[in-house]
Order: C-alpha cells, then sequence, then structure tokens
C-alpha cells in the first residue's frame, strides 16, 4: 500500500511538473476541453408495456427505433425494464429466464439465453440495457400487472448478476430501489457497492455497463450519486414516475400522463452542482407519445428535458409514434442542446413573476447558452434575457436562435424580449462573449513546492459574477481511467468530479457551483476521493 502510494507520489510529481512547463510556457494557450460522457438516449419498455415485456414486443421496437429516424438523431439504448425475470435461480444461484418469454431470436439461438435478444439489437447498430433491483424483492411484490413475484432483486449476488449481464452482452443497467427501500438499506452505501460490482463485471468481461440508478430522489441522491463508486459515468433519478404504466389493451389502458406531474420532475431534478463530468438527474422516462399531454405541453416537455441535459428515454410505444411526436423528439438543435459537450445543467436565473422563469444552461462553446422562457401562468407574457444574468460581457453583442421555430431573432445589445403564450415555452441558443473569467492558483502547491498526494487543493479567494459559478478546472491525468476528487464550497458537502484521461498533456472540464458568499471570500477545496488525485494547476472561476 505503501509503495503504491509512494509511487503514485512520484507520478504526480513528475505530472506537476509537465503541467507547469506547459501552462508558465504559455498563459494564454486554451487548454483542450477533455470530452465527458454525455446523457444517455434512448428507449424503455416500462411506461407502455410494463411486466407484459417479451423478445417480440423488444424486437418490434426495437426496429421502430431504427427505421423512424430515432437511432439516426441519437437514440441508442433499447431498455428492458421490470418483468423480464420472474427470481428463479439455479443451484448455483445465476439467473435462470422463462423459455416463453425469450424464446430464440437467430437460428443457432437456445431458449432462454438472453444472449439472443441483446444480438437482435447490437445487429442494428443499438445499445441493450437490463434491470433489476438493489435488494432482495424488487418492485415485482407489487405489480402494476399480474401476480407479485418474490426475489427479483440482486442483493447477495452482485457481482454475479451484473457479470451474467456483461456476459449477456447488455451495455446498460438499471437498478431499482423497491427492495433497498423494504430493507432500508442506505442507498449511497448500496449504490457505491453496486457501482464497485458493475466495475468488476467490466474488467471480467471488457464490456462497459452504463449505471443507472433508481431511487426516486430519495436520501437526496444527487449528495451521494455523481460518480459514485468511483463510477466513470452514472444518471440518478430525482422524483417518482411522471405516470403509470399505460398498457394498451390491458386494465388501466385508460391511464393519463399529467403535465403538473411532468412539471413536478422537472422541478425536483435541478441539482446543478452535482451534473457535470458524465453525472446526471435523470428526470424520469419522457412521456412524449403516451396519452395525456397535448403536442405544446410536449414540446414544453421536450424543452425542460434539454435545458435540464436529462437522460432523454422514451417511454411511448415507437411503432406508434406520429410524424408530430417524432418531429419533436428529433429536432436536432434541441436534442444538442442536452446532449452538449460541457455536460451541464440548467440554472435559473430569473423568475420576475411566479411561474415565469428564465433557465439558462451554458454550453461548452465559449459565450454559448441555451436559454428556456418558461410560462407556466395561463397568461400571455413578454420575457426579458439579460446578456448580463446569462453571464455574458455588458459590452458584447448577443445573438440568439429559437430552436422550435429554427428562426434567428437577431443580434441584440445587452437585452432582448421574447413574446411567450401562456401555459407554453421558448427555447433559445443564445451566443454573445463570456464576462472574461478570473483564474486563481492552487494555495501551498506548484513548482518549488511540494505536491502532496491526499492533501487538498485549496483556494481561498473565490468570486464569481453571480451566485452560479462557472469553475473550469485545469488538470493532468495521465492515466487511462478517471481520476476522482470531491470539491467542497465553503465547507459544505461537495460533489465528486471526474477527471477523465488528459493523456499526455493537460485539459479542463467544467462544474458548476452555488457561491453563497458576496465577492472574492469563498473557499474551494478539492479532496482525494478514494484513490489517485488528477494534479489540478488552475482554476478559472466565471
Ligand atoms: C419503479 C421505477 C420505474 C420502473 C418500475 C418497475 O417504479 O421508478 O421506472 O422501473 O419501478 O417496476
Amino acid at each position: 500500500m505503501l509503495r503504491k502510494l509512494r509511487l503514485a507520489t512520484r507520478s504526480l510529481a513528475a505530472v506537476w511538473a509537465m503541467a507547469g512547463a506547459a501552462i508558465l510556457g504559455d498563459a494564454q494557450a486554451p487548454v483542450r476541453q477533455i470530452p465527458v460522457p454525455l446523457p444517455p438516449m434512448g428507449w424503455s419498455s416500462w411506461n407502455s408495456f410494463s411486466n407484459t415485456v417479451t423478445a417480440q414486443i423488444v424486437m418490434d421496437q426495437a426496429k421502430a427505433l431504427s427505421t423512424s429516424g430515432l437511432q439516426k438523431a441519437g437514440y441508442e439504448y433499447v431498455n428492458i425494464d421490470e418483468g423480464w425475470w420472474l427470481g428463479r435461480r439455479d443451484k448455483d444461484g445465476n439467473i435462470v429466464v422463462n423459455d416463453n418469454q425469450w424464446p430464440p431470436v437467430g437460428l443457432n439461438d437456445k431458449p432462454g439465453d438472453m444472449t439472443s435478444i441483446v444480438n437482435f439489437i447490437h445487429n442494428l447498430g443499438l445499445k441493450a440495457g437490463i434491470y433489476t433491483d438493489a435488494g432482495m424483492d424488487g418492485c415485482s411484490m407489487t405489480p402494476d400487472l399480474g401476480a407479485p413475484f418474490r426475489d427479483v432483486g440482486s442483493e447477495g449476488h452482485y457481482e454475479q448478476d451484473f457479470t451474467q449481464f456483461a456476459r449477456w452482452g447488455f451495455d446498460y443497467v438499471k437498478v431499482d430501489w423497491c427492495g433497498g427501500d423494504k430493507e432500508n438499506l442506505d442507498p449511497a452505501v448500496q449504490y457505491a457497492e453496486i457501482a464497485r460490482a458493475v466495475a468488476h463485471a467490466e474488467k471480467a468481461t471488457g464490456r462497459r455497463l452504463y449505471f443507472s440508478i433508481c431511487n426516486w430522489g430519495k436520501q437526496s441522491p444527487w449528495t451521494w450519486a455523481p460518480h459514485v463508486g468511483e463510477a466513470a459515468a452514472d444518471i440518478w433519478r430525482t422524483s417518482g414516475d411522471i405516470v403509470e404504466p399505460i398498457v394498451a389493451g390491458n386494465i388501466h389502458s385508460d391511464r393519463k400522463a399529467s403535465y403538473e406531474k411532468m412539471l413536478a420532475n422537472f422541478d425536483q431534478g435541478i441539482h446543478p452542482e452535482a451534473q457535470h463530468t458524465g453525472a446526471y438527474n435523470d428526470l424520469d422516462m419522457m412521456v412524449i407519445g403516451m396519452p395525456g399531454l397535448t403536442d405544446k405541453q410536449n414540446r414544453v416537455h421536450m424543452s425542460l428535458w434539454a435545458i435540464a441535459g436529462s437522460p432523454l428515454i422514451v417511454g411511448a410505444d415507437l411503432t406508434k409514434l406520429t410524424p408530430a411526436t417524432l418531429e419533436m423528439l428529433t429536432n436536432a438543435e434541441v436534442l444538442a442542446i442536452d446532449q452538449d459537450g460541457a455536460g451541464l445543467q440548467a440554472v435559473k436565473i430569473a423568475e420576475p413573476d411566479k411561474g415565469v422563469q428564465i433557465w439558462s444552461k451554458p454550453l461548452a462553446r465559449p459565450g454559448g447558452r441555451a436559454v428556456l422562457l418558461l410560462n407556466r401562468t395561463d397568461a400571455d407574457r413578454d420575457m426579458t434575457v439579460r446578456g448580463s444574468e446569462i453571464g455574458l460581457a455588458d459590452q458584447g453583442r448577443m445573438q440568439a436562435r429559437d430552436v422550435w421555430s429554427k428562426s434567428d431573432l437577431g443580434t441584440f445589445d445587452k437585452s432582448f424580449a421574447v413574446h411567450v403564450k401562456g401555459g407554453d415555452a421558448v427555447l433559445l441558443v443564445v451566443n454573445g462573449a463570456n464576462v472574461p473569467p478570473v483564474q486563481f492558483k492552487p494555495e501551498g502547491v506548484g513548482p518549488g513546492k511540494p505536491l502532496c498526494h491526499g492533501c487538498d487543493y485549496r483556494f481561498s479567494k473565490a468570486g464569481a459574477h453571480a451566485e452560479w459559478a462557472r469553475i473550469r478546472i485545469t488538470y493532468v491525468n495521465p492515466d487511462r481511467a478517471p481520476r476522482f476528487a470531491e470539491l467542497r464550497v465553503n465547507e459544505q458537502t461537495g460533489a465528486r468530479i471526474a477527471f477523465p484521461s488528459t493523456g499526455a498533456g493537460s485539459g479542463t472540464v467544467i462544474v458548476q457551483a452555488h457561491f453563497d458568499k458576496q465577492g472574492a471570500t469563498n473557499v474551494l477545496s478539492f479532496s482525494p476521493s478514494r484513490d489517485a488525485m488528477p494534479a489540478i494547476t488552475a482554476i478559472d472561476v466565471e
């Protein structure tokens, strides 16, 4: 252990020397922004098929995803949710599935072998997702349809089950919390253990498993779920289901999704300090294309998920989408906001009257913002976007574009106003000049001063122009895998940040933090999270 630490210290010292030279050599050279994993896009079986899911349904949906234009737009995951497994294991504890539900799909396939459906999905150029529970029993104990089933959770079998999923070829796993909740388990502890079991499965099989946490916002997952268990990327649900399943031709088929519940899920999903470097608040599967919302409301729904940078998982039956719905789900300019490379979430920057809200999501392009004008009242409103409020320089000119109507609104100084109908929203991309950031170097470390593995990096005089600061972190991580650090602002609980490999050079990632003190008096610290820290050479605060 000591040797490992010494080696890590030595390699960090070398890294520091490299990074210091690069930064001192050319202080103005832009440092490369390191790409972070983006929010996943795809489809899930739950909302429209509940636990009636079968191989035939999954094949039909995968084909529809592929032929409808959704795949081309970026939707890639075909996720099999609850109901695929009824709690049977063999004498060695391996999951056994029902042969009739999962018959062979390919000519030489065997019944009851999930590899068969995975291959079908992969052959369309798509990725496959699977589902389990963190506890012993899953949500099947209180099924929406059909009889209850015990023991459909993975507790006691984490490594075995996740390795099995990866061997079958799955690319994504959603882990629910019905069993964990029933047993009063601690989700922060449990999901960290699960993340390590996922990492074990990845190592054993060489297959990457995307990690989706589903505990409905219980025990504030945004405080512990980002990169939990050193996951390179993950998502966590922040609220309950928008809608109970609506399965055509079955009981409850008259259910409808509610606009108010969709808005409530948006509100509960806003935790910008936790969303960065590949970790995302998950607002739930979208209900666009399901019974309930009007076209206008669906467009607002899509705008909210995009500005929040939420995973975009469609819950509707893909074989029945109308052309209008498909157009909405595949609008490239809207999707680009969700999938922006900085991986950040919107913050609310103004609410001049109750329900009249302006949201701004910083984009990776310098001076780029997505801006949502959300009118939750019944009356039409003129809403004013001020450059200074979205962090753009006062003197600079701003260009604004409406991404739904695909029209340029023009070039403006300082501010512009937009008419927003009652119960509607306007989604814009605004480009201007960023307010110049202030750069800080870490205190107590640097060339000539020893770099201490395991020490905090501290910046004690940070200020920003607004409550929400954007912090661009310049760092070096020569490893192939990400390194991690905990960020604390004014000694408050921090967020775990991932620092992907920078290779031989240095790079930046960007996070948002809430500065609760005015002026240059906020104290930031980055502490090691379990293992080696990246070498942090500077932060730029806007
Ligand atoms: C929970 C989840 C849903 C779905 C169901 C399955 O309610 O939040 O998304 O997975 O379980 O039973």
